[in-house]
C-alpha cells in the first residue's frame, strides 16, 4: 500500500484538501494516523468492525486490547455510552479536551471489534487541533491506538509513525510534536469507586479535586509486579520497550548515582555492548558511555514527557545494546513517567541506598 504524507501548515486551503482526503479515507473504511497532544494515534472508524481490524493488523498488535475512541464534542458520550454516571460529565468539563480517558459500559452501535469483546468503551476527546478538526470534518468518531508497531516506544513525532507504518496505512498527517508525549490517563468509571487503569498528565490528585477518591488499579502500582490481572488489557503486553535491555538508577545522592551509572555503562562496554545513558540536562556532562542523551530539564517534568520515547526511539536507532537511565521522583506526573520507564526497563531498577538490584 502506498503511504500519503501531508503536513499541516498555515495554508487554510492546503489544510482544507488534507482533511478532505483524510475524511474521504476515514469513510471508506480506510487508515489515517493523525496527532495529538499526547502521542500519534492510528485512526480508523471506530464503529465499522472491519476498520478496526485494519487497525490490528497495521499495527501487529492482539485484537483483544481493546482500542480509544476519539470525540470532539462531550454530546457524543449519549451515542457511545449505555450508562453515563455524573462524575463523567464533571471530569469532561474540567479536563477535555484533554489527555484523560474515560471508560463507560458501552452501547450496542459499537462493536466488539473495537472494545476487544468486552462491555465497556473507552473515549477520550484530544487537546490537538489537528485531531479535533478530523473527527469534526468526517464525521467520523475515531478509534486510534499509539500509531507505533505493537511493542515499540509510542510515537511522539510525525517521523516515528512513518518508521513503523510507511506502506501500512493509507495516510499520515504531519501535525508537529506531541506536548505531553506519554499516553492520556485512563480511568475507568464503571468501578464504585473511579480507577486509574494507567496514569498520565492529568494526576490522581488532580482527578479527586474534581470528583472525589479515586484508586489506582493495583496491577498498575508502581515499582510492584502484581499478579492481580491488568484492568487494561494493554497493560498486560510488553510496551514502550527500546530494543536494548535497560536498568533504571535510583537514590537519595546524586553522586552515588551518577557513580553507579557510569559503572554499569563501564561494565556493560567491558563485555563489548554498545551501551547507552539516559542522563538530563544537569547530569549529561558528568557520564562517559558510547552514547549519553539528556531526555530534559528536571526543573520540567513536562520536558521529560515530552521527550522521553523519542529518546528510547533514538537509542534504537543508534543500535544501543544497553542502557542505563536515571530515574525521577514520583510526584505529579513524574508518577506516569516512571510507569513508562518502567516498562521499558521491564522493571528492573537498581537503588544505591540499599545498593543491590531490587528487581
Ligand atoms: O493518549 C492516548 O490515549 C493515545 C492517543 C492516540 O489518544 N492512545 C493510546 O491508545 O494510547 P493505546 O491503544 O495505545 O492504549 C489504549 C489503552 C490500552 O492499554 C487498552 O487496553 C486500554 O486503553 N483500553 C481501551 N479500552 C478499554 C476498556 N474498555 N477497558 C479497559 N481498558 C481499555
Ligand atoms: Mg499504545
Amino acid at each position: 500500500m502506498k503511504t500519503i504524507f501531508e503536513k499541516i501548515s498555515t495554508d487554510e486551503k492546503e489544510n482544507t484538501r488534507i482533511f478532505d482526503t483524510a475524511s474521504e479515507i476515514l469513510n471508506r473504511g480506510g487508515l489515517v494516523a493523525f496527532p495529538t497532544e499526547t502521542v500519534y494515534g492510528l485512526g480508523g472508524n471506530g464503529l465499522d468492525k472491519d476498520a478496526s481490524a485494519k487497525i490490528y493488523a497495521a499495527k501487529g498488535r492482539p485484537s483483544d486490547n481493546p482500542l480509544i475512541l476519539h470525540i470532539a464534542d462531550t454530546g457524543a458520550l449519549k451515542e457511545l455510552c449505555s450508562e453515563i454516571p455524573e462524575t463523567a460529565y464533571k471530569l469532561a468539563e474540567k479536563f477535555w479536551p484533554g489527555p484523560l480517558t474515560m471508560i463507560m459500559q458501552k452501547k450496542e452501535i459499537v462493536p466488539y471489534a473495537t472494545t476487544g469483546g468486552l462491555e465497556t468503551v473507552a473515549v477520550r476527546m484530544p487537546d490537538n487541533k489537528t485531531a479535533l478538526e478530523l473527527i469534526r470534518r468526517s464525521g467520523v468518531y475515531i478509534a486510534a491506538p499509539s500509531a507505533n508497531l505493537s511493542g515499540r516506544p509510542s510515537p511522539t513525532k510525525a517521523d516515528h509513525v512513518r518508521q513503523d507504518m510507511d506502506g501500512r496505512i493509507d495516510m499520515i498527517i504531519d501535525g508537529g510534536d506531541g506536548d505531553i508525549g506519554i499516553e492520556s490517563t485512563i480511568i475507568d468509571l464503571t468501578d464504585a469507586v473511579p480507577t486509574i487503569l494507567r496514569p498520565g498528565y492529568i494526576t490522581r490528585e488532580m482527578l479527586e479535586a474534581v470528583i472525589g477518591p479515586v484508586e489506582i488499579d493495583k496491577a498498575v502500582a508502581l515499582g510492584r509486579q502484581s499478579d492481580a490481572p491488568p484492568k487494561a488489557p494493554g497493560m498486560k503486553y510488553r510496551h514502550y520497550a527500546p530494543k536494548g535491555d535497560m536498568v533504571i538508577v535510583e537514590g537519595r545522592g546524586t553522586e552515588e548515582v551518577i557513580r553507579t551509572i557510569n559503572r554499569l555503562a563501564e561494565l556493560s562496554r567491558a563485555k563489548g555492548l554498545k551501551t547507552g545513558i539516559l542522563a538530563t540536562d544537569e547530569t549529561q556532562d558528568r557520564y562517559k558511555a558510547d552514547y549519553v542523551i539528556s531526555v530534559g530539564n528536571r526543573n520540567s517534568e513536562i520536558s521529560v514527557s515530552k521527550h522521553l520515547f523519542d529518546v528510547l526511539r533514538r537509542f534504537d536507532d543508534l543500535g544501543v545494546e544497553y542502557i542505563v537511565s536515571e530515574s525521577f521522583s514520583r510526584e505529579n506526573i513524574g508518577y506516569a513517567i516512571m510507569n513508562r520507564l518502567l516498562k521499558a526497563a521491564g522493571g528492573k531498577i537498581i537503588n544505591t541506598d540499599e545498593s543491590e538490584a531490587l528487581r
